[in-house]
C-alpha cells in the first residue's frame, strides 16, 4: 500500500508498505530518519518515541498504515538543520548520553513535558520519563539535562548542575 504522511514538516509518500510494517520501520528504513531507535519493539522502552499528531507515541507500536494523512515529528525534527534544539543541547552539555540508544526517546518526552509544564518539579520530570528506560542507567545526568533545559526555557540564569567530564 501507499502511505502519505508529513514527517518533520515535509510530505512523504512511501510505496509498497506491507501490512505488518511499523511506523518505526517506515521512519528509519524508508524515510531515512534513524534517530528514533529500535530497542525492544514492544512498547516497553520508549526509545522509539515520536510525536504523532502532537502526542508522544511509541513508533514501534503503530502500524505504518495508521499514519496515513497524519503528522509525525521525530527527534531530528527538534533540531534546526545542524543546530541542535535546546533540549538536545542540554543533554550534550550535561553528559546525559552514554550509548545514546535511549536518548531520542528521552529527548522527545522531555520536550513534551516542557511544552506542557514551565518549571517542572523533579517528580514531574521523573513521571514524564517513567516510560523511558536507560540500560546504561545514566538517569541522574538525564534529570540534570531536563532541569537545565527547563531553567533555560524559563529564562532563569542556568548553571550547569555539576561539572561534566566526558
Ligand atoms: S522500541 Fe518502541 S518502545 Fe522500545
Ligand atoms: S544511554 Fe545507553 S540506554 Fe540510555
Amino acid at each position: 500500500m501507499r502511505v502519505t504522511c508529513t514527517v518533520n514538516g515535509k510530505q512523504q509518500v512511501v510505496d509498497d508498505v506491507w501490512e505488518g510494517e511499523s511506523l518505526l520501520y517506515l521512519l528509519r528504513e524508508r524515510v531515512g530518519l534513524p534517530g528514533s531507535k529500535n530497542a525492544c519493539e514492544q512498547g516497553a522502552c520508549g526509545s522509539c518515541t515520536v510525536y504523532l499528531d502532537d502526542l508522544p507515541t511509541c513508533a514501534c507500536l503503530v502500524a505504518a498504515g495508521q499514519v496515513q494523512g497524519r503528522e509525525i515529528r521525530t527527534v531530528e525534527g527538534l533540531a534546526d538543520g545542524d543546530q541542535l534544539g535546546p533540549i538536545q543541547e542540554a543533554f550534550v552539555e550535561c553528559g546525559a548520553i552514554q550509548c545514546g540508544f535511549c536518548t531520542p526517546g528521552m529527548v522527545m518526552q522531555a520536550h513534551d513535558l516542557l511544552e506542557r509544564v514551565d518549571n517542572p518539579s523533579d517528580t514531574q520530570i521523573r513521571e514524564a520519563l517513567a516510560g523511558n528506560l536507560c540500560r546504561c542507567t545514566g538517569y541522574e545526568k538525564i534529570l540534570d539535562a531536563v532541569r537545565l533545559a527547563a531553567s533555560r526555557r524559563a529564562g532563569s540564569i542556568a548553571t550547569s548542575p555539576r561539572p561534566v567530564s566526558l
